[in-house]
């Protein structure tokens, strides 16, 4: 349902959603493949600290713990609701979850305005706002935060701790995304899916992520916007780099957004875009690019001017790079443009028949000494605003060595505010090298092309 703002009342009770001391599951089922019966075990797995209370009158126990018929039942104070019965039971629920004064309501049940059931959607969703309590969804997969072992929903995985919110209206992509932090080192402060997201809104997730103290950078999907002028007050608020997918701008995309999570987009998709601009943020075209732009704003400064140094060993990587970064629309300049003192300072660290030119190719027999010597004079010229490092795994490539210089360097030279970012196109090595410079906070990519949109997404959010 629309609102014309972020309400404080949400924003403030958004902590119990993410942080809670309890929660009740509602319809944790004795069977582990129902949902229910997930999501109380994951937070068992994941090492939830609070209090869990199963809810199921059939049950006397759920995975060990001591069941209760209903919510009204317990006598402690419930922080957060997580409903998991079918939807004709989803408001004798809700009654009893206002009637013990729980402070948030989360309901995973499908069934409601996707499939034309609007009315009982927005019955449940008025009952709350009137007893000034939070809903989120209905029809989601969960929330949580590896910052407090949280995995709440029917979700298999908790994604490794990092700057980026991840605030999905869908749940399957919210999924791919924590999948995805897991087995790339993709770091999450908190993630959350809204699903037909009936009463809170995108708002108040971005103005509680402005207050996160993990949170370093907003990543944003959406199927529908109910509320633009929310979205673009709250973005605006917010001091944080924000990152934006709108997906169902195609035909048949915008019918799939509505069957999906019963979102509505009458207007254009360039509507969204002067929305998104008008909000200051930035909008990906592509998952892909959505994640990688999110990494690299959560991890790096903005790019204070167009001044990219790019160190490289393999001239292929190099001329990948400088290609699209032209197609950006920012391109490379040369090196003895941006300063001509480090052309000769940066020959010291390679062969005579390396290139000095920008990408500066060091050559495919580069060592780790004159990579941590190209990147330290780059990184440490006046004239420099960001650097580009590329590693190429030839046989005589210490790939692990140079990424260890690399993260050396960047800590060494990290009062400088400038972008370091790194490509490490390969095999295994390359990608234990990458994983590497991102526990290590350098947001690193297996192409040239990720690279540089990454770098270039760091030059929008300094001139947005
Ligand atoms: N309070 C608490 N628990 C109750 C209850 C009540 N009033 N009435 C029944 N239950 C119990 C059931 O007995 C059952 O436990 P049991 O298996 O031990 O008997 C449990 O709650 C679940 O009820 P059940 O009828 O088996 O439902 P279900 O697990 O098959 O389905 C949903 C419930 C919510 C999963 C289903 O309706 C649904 O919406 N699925 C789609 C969810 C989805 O995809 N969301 C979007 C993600 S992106």
């Amino acid at each position: 349902m629309r609102i014309d703002e972020a309400r404080p009342y949400v924003v403030d009770k958004l902590k119990y959603a993410l942080n809670p001391s309890s929660i009740a599951v509602v319809g944790a089922s004795r069977y582990p493949t129902k949902v229910g019966n997930k999501v109380v075990s994951e937070l068992l797995k994941w090492g939830y600290q609070g209090k869990i209370y199963p809810i199921n009158p059939r049950a006397d126990k759920v995975l060990g713990l001591k069941a209760y018929p209903t919510l009204r039942d317990i006598h402690e104070e419930i922080d957060l609701v997580f409903i998991a019965v079918p939807a004709h039971l989803v408001t004798a629920v809700v009654q009893d979850a206002v009637a013990v004064q729980a402070k948030v309501v989360t309901i995973a049940t499908s069934a409601f305005k996707e499939i034309g059931r609007e009315e009982l959607q927005n019955n449940i969703t008025q009952y709350l706002r009137d007893h000034q309590i939070p809903l989120i969804g209905p029809n989601l997969v969960g929330m949580g935060t590896p910052y407090a072992h949280f995995n709440c929903g029917f979700i298999p995985y908790l994604p490794v701790e990092g700057p980026v919110a991840m605030i999905s209206q869908s749940g399957a992509n919210l999924l791919a995304a924590l999948g995805t932090s897991q087995m790339n080192h993709f770091g999450m402060s908190f993630f959350v899916g809204l699903g037909n997201k009936a009463d809170v809104d995108f708002s108040e997730f971005i103005e509680y992520a402005q207050n996160d103290p993990h949170t370093k950078c907003l990543s944003i999907y959406i199927e529908g916007l109910d509320s633009p002028q929310a979205f673009i007050k709250s973005c605006q608020k917010v001091t944080k780099p924000i990152v934006v997918i709108k997906v169902g701008g195609s035909k048949i995309g915008n019918k799939a957004a509505f069957a999906h999570t019963a979102s509505e987009n009458p207007e254009s998709d360039d509507y969204y875009d002067q929305v998104i601009k008008e909000a200051g943020a930035i909008r990906a075209q592509t998952w892909q690019e959505f994640l990688d732009i999110s990494l690299a704003l959560g991890y790096m400064p903005p790019l204070k001017g167009d001044h990219v140094v790019m160190v490289t060993n393999g001239g292929g990587a190099g001329l990948l790079s400088c290609d699209h970064f032209e197609r950006c629309g920012m391109p490379l300049h040369e090196l003895k443009e941006i300063s001509p003192l480090l052309e000769s300072r940066i020959r010291a660290y390679m062969p005579m028949f390396g290139s000095p030119l920008n990408p500066v190719d060091i050559s495919g027999t580069a060592s780790v000494i004159q990579y941590k010597g190209a990147f330290k004079q780059v990184l440490r010229d006046p004239n420099v605003d960001g650097l580009l490092g590329a590693i190429c795994p030839t046989a005589v490539t210490d790939v692990n060595g140079v990424a260890e210089a690399a993260i050396e360097v960047y800590e060494s030279c990290k009062d400088l505010h400038k972008p370091f970012i790194m490509i490490c196109q390969g095999g295994q090595e390359c990608h234990e090298a990458i994983m590497k410079l991102r526990d290590h906070g350098i947001p690193a990519y297996p192409t040239a092309e990720q690279a540089v949109n990454a770098m270039v997404a760091l030059r929008k959010q300094a001139i947005k």
